[in-house]
């Protein structure tokens, strides 16, 4: 079986991460007969901006749909503005190819990298399902009256019947799967349209899996939760803006950015998913050799698990696993003095030798 992947390397540290990611992905290559990967480069970003005067090539959606998947370090530097880069490149991939769920795995590898006291592997251990194509984030709203005294803004949540229902569905379908608990985080008390649909969904979808266990918190207390208890959830699900937020909470409690990752899958595989660290470009030490590359490892991991290569996706994870063990192994940012190339060396030479 051949994986045919688009790089997407983007801006500052992106190429530097991603790099080390293909490191591990052709060490894997090596090793098994059965799988392989081939890899085509698109150079987009913002120096291709500052060039021809757009992030990607004006056909670039079409390029990229022959692929099976996107592995993407960070796109965005100083000299064109943030909204531009996102909107242009990142969210116009999401959105054209519907990858409506992100996902995004809050376990802690090491004890040592959590500020949580007296928490360990075993109590911060789930994943995050955000909903990433509506909601809050739908772009829908209006500003009225501007600059007068009764100027008034909206921003307005969207929740269709299909965008609530299938990324409920699917959250189901993961904790069936897997025999994990489903926890619904929203807040239908104070949100009397949105969230009180949402839940709504929640119960009736629900009705077609009596045998997942379910809890529903509000979005506050669930945060709370996260910090106080985070034993409690296994699985998690929620709204794209309340997801954003938890995630990033998520990732202060197991490490910080340089071991975030995130998915955002389009299920039924009709487009290609798309495979990236949760970081961006980190402007202030590209070029050094500094970016810890972990995160953007643990994105292979999920592409492999995304492609039913289980095996070497919990392989890779845990290869990071015993990497983070040894100070000595890893980035500045995790407390070493490795480089980023030395780490992704020694994640693949760890493969190769287990
Ligand atoms: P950032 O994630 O690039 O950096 C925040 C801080 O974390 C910096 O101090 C950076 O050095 C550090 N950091 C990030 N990743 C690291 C890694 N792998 N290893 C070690 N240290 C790491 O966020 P920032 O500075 O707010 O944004 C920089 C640019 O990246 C902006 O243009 C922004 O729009 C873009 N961005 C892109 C994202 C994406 O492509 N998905 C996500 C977030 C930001
Ligand atoms: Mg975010």
């Amino acid at each position: 079986k051949t994986i045919n992947i688009a790089l997407v390397p983007g801006d500052g540290i992106g190429p530097e991460v991603v790099a080390e990611g293909v490191k591990v992905l052709k060490a894997i290559e090596r090793m098994d007969e059965h799988l392989s990967f081939s890899f085509t480069e698109f150079p987009w970003g913002c120096e291709h901006y500052l060039q021809e005067g757009k992030m990607m090539a004006d056909d670039g959606i079409e390029q990229l749909k022959a692929f099976d998947a996107i592995y993407l370090g960070a796109v965005g530097y100083p000299g064109v503005p943030d909204h531009i880069s996102l909107w242009d490149l990142l969210l116009k991939i999401r959105k054209e190819f519907d990858q409506y769920v992100n996902l995004r795995p809050v376990t802690l590898l090491d004890e040592s990298l959590t500020p949580l006291k007296s928490r360990t592997e075993k109590d911060i251990d789930f994943l995050v399902i955000r909903e990433n194509s509506e909601g809050e984030y739908a772009g829908a709203g209006d500003r009225l009256f501007a600059g007068k005294p009764e100027e008034v803004v909206l921003q307005t949540g969207v929740f269709s019947r299909k965008g609530t229902e299938r990324i409920i569905r699917y959250a189901y379908e993961e904790a069936q799967r897997t025999g994990k608990t489903l926890t619904s985080v929203s807040k239908g008390n104070a949100l009397n349209y949105s969230m009180v649909y949402w839940d709504e969904v929640f119960e009736e979808v629900g009705m077609e899996y009596p045998d997942v266990e379910t809890y529903s918190y509000l979005v506050d207390a669930a945060s709370l939760y996260f910090v106080n208890d985070p034993g409690r959830f296994e699985i998690v699900v929620t709204s794209n803006l309340f997801g954003d937020i938890l995630t990033d909470l998520g990732a202060a409690l197991t490490g910080g950015l340089g071991l975030a990752t995130g998915a955002n899958v389009n299920p039924e595989k009709e487009f290609p998913s798309m495979f990236e660290p949760v970081h961006g470009s980190a402007p202030d030490i590209a070029g050094k050799g500094l970016a810890n590359p972990l995160a953007a490892i643990w994105s292979v991991s999920q592409m492999l698990d995304f492609f039913n290569e289980e095996r070497w996706g919990a392989e890779v994870l845990e290869v990071i696993r015993e990497i983070i063990k040894e100070k000595d192994n890893l980035t500045p940012d995790l407390g070493g003095k490795a480089s980023t190339a030395d780490v992704g060396g020694s994640v693949a030479s760890m493969l190769e030798s287990r």
